[in-house]
């Protein structure tokens, strides 16, 4: 569906825009707006770049409502800029409705979810926890295909959500403005788990272990500047293992449930559909 820079499906007639529509969210929200028939528009680079706004009004012509996910993340130095003047540019062009992904416990991206509010058009948040997809379409899935994963961070517990629950609450809300505009959405996973406990649960679904181990976090981080990894890069993992990873997102939220008016799937359910996929294959 993305081969194109910038491409309107199901309708011309005022798309909802979705940014980042070939990433873990992106592709799920262009799916469950495809479904129910919704005029969708997808971007991607050089056509729509975050790093430069003179893209930003061709994507955003037209359009009613936009789905924002941000890259790399809403932490990074620059974010709170970039999204103040993409969503003066979104007021601007007319959108009725943001849909923002932010993350949980940033304080960079609740200034960004402020921008957001105070743009203009009805918004909705959905401030999400760590996505149990990191463990199969992002950096971790090597680690689980290989049965050990290696991360400096201890015992403390997240509330790991599934992107389709993501995924789905953006489409909801997308789907229904008048009933979700204003509102903030704390999506959270049923379970509090340490990454270790999450590991145990994706092997288990595997069939066989995963184990984890808690590697020193200079050591680590060394090891990714060993690799080549970009300096910006290390910086944002750094953050948010070591800052963001602290022990303030162990607690549960009710927004899937307030959202979806059901609980949220948990670890081993998506642990399975992932395998069955062949996602560790
Ligand atoms: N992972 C987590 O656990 C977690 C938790 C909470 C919040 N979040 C937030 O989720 C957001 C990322 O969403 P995601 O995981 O769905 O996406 P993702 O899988 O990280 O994919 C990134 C998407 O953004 C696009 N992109 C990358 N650089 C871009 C640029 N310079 N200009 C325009 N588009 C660009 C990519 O397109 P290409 O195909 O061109 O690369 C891709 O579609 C971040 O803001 C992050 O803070 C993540």
């Amino acid at each position: 569906m993305q081969n194109q820079p910038i491409t309107d499906h199901n309708s011309t007639d005022s798309p909802i825009l979705v940014l980042g529509a070939s990433g873990k969210t992106g592709r799920r929200v262009v799916a469950g707006l495809a479904a129910r028939n919704l005029p969708i528009r997808t971007v991607s680079r050089p056509a729509f770049d975050w790093q430069l706004p003179a893209t930003w009004p061709a994507a955003l012509a037209g359009c009613r409502a936009a789905y924002i996910a941000f890259a790399p993340d809403l932490a990074v130095p620059g974010a709170i800029a970039t999204m103040a003047a993409f969503t003066q540019a979104a007021a601007r062009a007319g959108l009725q409705h943001l849909v923002l992904l932010s993350g949980r416990g940033e304080p960079e991206a609740e200034a960004c979810e402020d921008l957001v509010r105070r743009a203009g058009p009805a918004w909705t948040i959905l401030r999400a926890s760590w996505f149990m997809q990191n463990f199969s379409e992002a950096f971790l899935a090597d680690a689980i295909k290989a049965g050990n994963v290696a991360l400096p961070i201890g015992g403390v517990r997240e509330p790991f959500i599934d992107a389709d629950d993501i995924a789905a609450v953006a489409v909801t809300a997308l789907s229904d403005p008048a009933r979700h505009a204003g509102q903030l959405y704390e999506l959270t996973g049923p379970a509090l788990l340490s990454f270790a406990e999450a590991a145990a649960q994706i092997g288990a679904a595997l069939g066989r272990p995963v184990n984890y181990e808690q590697v020193p976090a200079e050591a680590y981080f060394a090891g990714m500047a060993d690799y080549g990894l970009a300096p910006d890069y290390i910086a944002l993992v750094r953050y948010l293992f070591t800052t963001v990873l602290d022990g303030r997102n162990a607690h549960l939220a009710d927004g899937v449930q307030r959202a979806l008016g059901r609980a949220p799937v948990g670890i081993d359910a998506y642990a399975r559909q992932a395998a069955a996929a062949g996602a560790w294959d």
